[in-house]
Parts: C-alpha cells; sequence; structure tokens
C-alpha cells in the first residue's frame, strides 16, 4: 500500500518485531524499543514477537514439530511487516534466532514471503552487526521474503540513546528513518 494510501486508511499497518537477543538489558532491545517509538510515531502498529514466549526447542529432524512452531508462523502471518533486530553473534546471527527460522520454515514459506521484512543490528563495538545483517537478509531472502534493502546497524550502543530511550547516534537515525519509510510505502 503506498504511504499516503495508509495514512488515508483507516487501519494502521502491523509491524512485528522480532528480537534475537532474549536478555534482559539486551542493547538489541533497546534498539526494538526505539524503533517501535518511531513507527507508532509514522501512524503504524506494533506488536512484539517475542521468541521467549514459543516453545521452540533446538530443531533436530526427530523431533515432532512442537505447538510454539506453528503459533508463531501465525503470529507471522498476522503482521504486515516484520522487523528483525538482531545481536551478531561470532560473525552470525544467534542460535536462537537461526532456531525459529529453521522451525518455521519446515511448515513453509507463506510467512516469509508474506509481510514485508526490514532488518537492524546493534552492537557495543563500531562495526554495527553488518556481517549478522547480511546473513539474515541472505536467510530470508531464500525463503522467498521481500527484504528492505535498508537495514539499521547501530554501532557503540552506549552513546546511541538518549536518556529517553531515543536513537540519536548518526547514521543510524537517519537509516532507522528511511527504513521506516520503506517499510509503510511497501505494505
Ligand atoms: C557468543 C557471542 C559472540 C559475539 N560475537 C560478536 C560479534 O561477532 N560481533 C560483535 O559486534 N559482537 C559480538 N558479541 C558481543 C555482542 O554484540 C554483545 O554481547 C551484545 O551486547 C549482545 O547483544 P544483546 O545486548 O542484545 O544481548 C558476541 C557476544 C557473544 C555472547
Amino acid at each position: 500500500m503506498p504511504e499516503s494510501d495508509f495514512m488515508s486508511s483507516s487501519t494502521p499497518p502491523v509491524i512485528g518485531f522480532i528480537c534475537g537477543s532474549l536478555r534482559e538489558g539486551s542493547i538489541n532491545k533497546r534498539l526494538e524499543k526505539a524503533l517501535v517509538k518511531r513507527f507508532k510515531r509514522a501512524g503504524a502498529k506494533t506488536t512484539s514477537i517475542n521468541l521467549a514466549a514459543y516453545d521452540l526447542p533446538l530443531y533436530h529432524g526427530d523431533l515432532d514439530m512442537p505447538a510454539g512452531v506453528k503459533k508463531l508462523v501465525r503470529k507471522i502471518k498476522s503482521c504486515d511487516g516484520v522487523v528483525v533486530v538482531s545481536p551478531e553473534y561470532n560473525g552470525g546471527l544467534p542460535p536462537v534466532l537461526k532456531n525459529a527460522i529453521d522451525w518455521t520454515s519446515t511448515t513453509g514459506k507463506a510467512h516469509f514471503e508474506t509481510p514485508y521484512w526490514g532488518i537492524a543490528s546493534c552492537t557495543p563495538g563500531p562495526m554495527s552487526g553488518i556481517m549478522c545483517m547480511r546473513q539474515v537478509n541472505y536467510i530470508l531472502m531464500r525463503l522467498g521474503a521481500h527484504v528492505s534493502p535498508i537495514q539499521v546497524g547501530v554501532g557503540k550502543a552506549q552513546v546511541a540513546f538518549d536518556s529517553q530511550g531515543e536513537l540519536i547516534a548518526e547514521p543510524s537515525a537517519t537509516l532507522a528513518e528511511s527504513l521506516i519509510k520503506d517499510m509503510l510505502a511497501q505494505i
């Protein structure tokens, strides 16, 4: 839906957020909250897709599919857009995120193909999770997802947010606005 159509429509788009860190005090959860504020200001509804709330044991092929997988698939499908906000682990994506992607991929690809996807990452160091974001982008596209070309990398997390939790570091804040504009224009 073009941005102007959604702005004049009575139902705002729903943006889901999947965080690749389950940790209390996570800097990626901090980034998720900052993006949520910006999406809300732009007129979207947001919902957290908390991977800890789904029954998702470590995947292997002998396991019966746990109920959490279909529940997670339904939740993703209910969103117009989904933003993955993830830490980088050893140059890649964290197992909790890959496990959720792998489990849900065993049900098919529709939940990857339907929403429009965004990717963001926050790191304590200056590199801003670019290797993780590249891998998440590759995996999502391999599963048929339409992924925004604008990725919100945030380095030096300690100085990237103000006391209100707003993302203030540049170029990250500008990238966040560009991602939001692109996502709301595409859905
Ligand atoms: C197993 C492990 C591997 C990590 N590898 C990287 C890495 O490759 N690049 C990076 O920038 N930070 C790396 N870190 C540091 C994380 O960016 C840092 O712990 C960050 O706070 C994790 O995100 P969170 O606060 O959202 O949980 C790693 C941390 C862990 C625990």
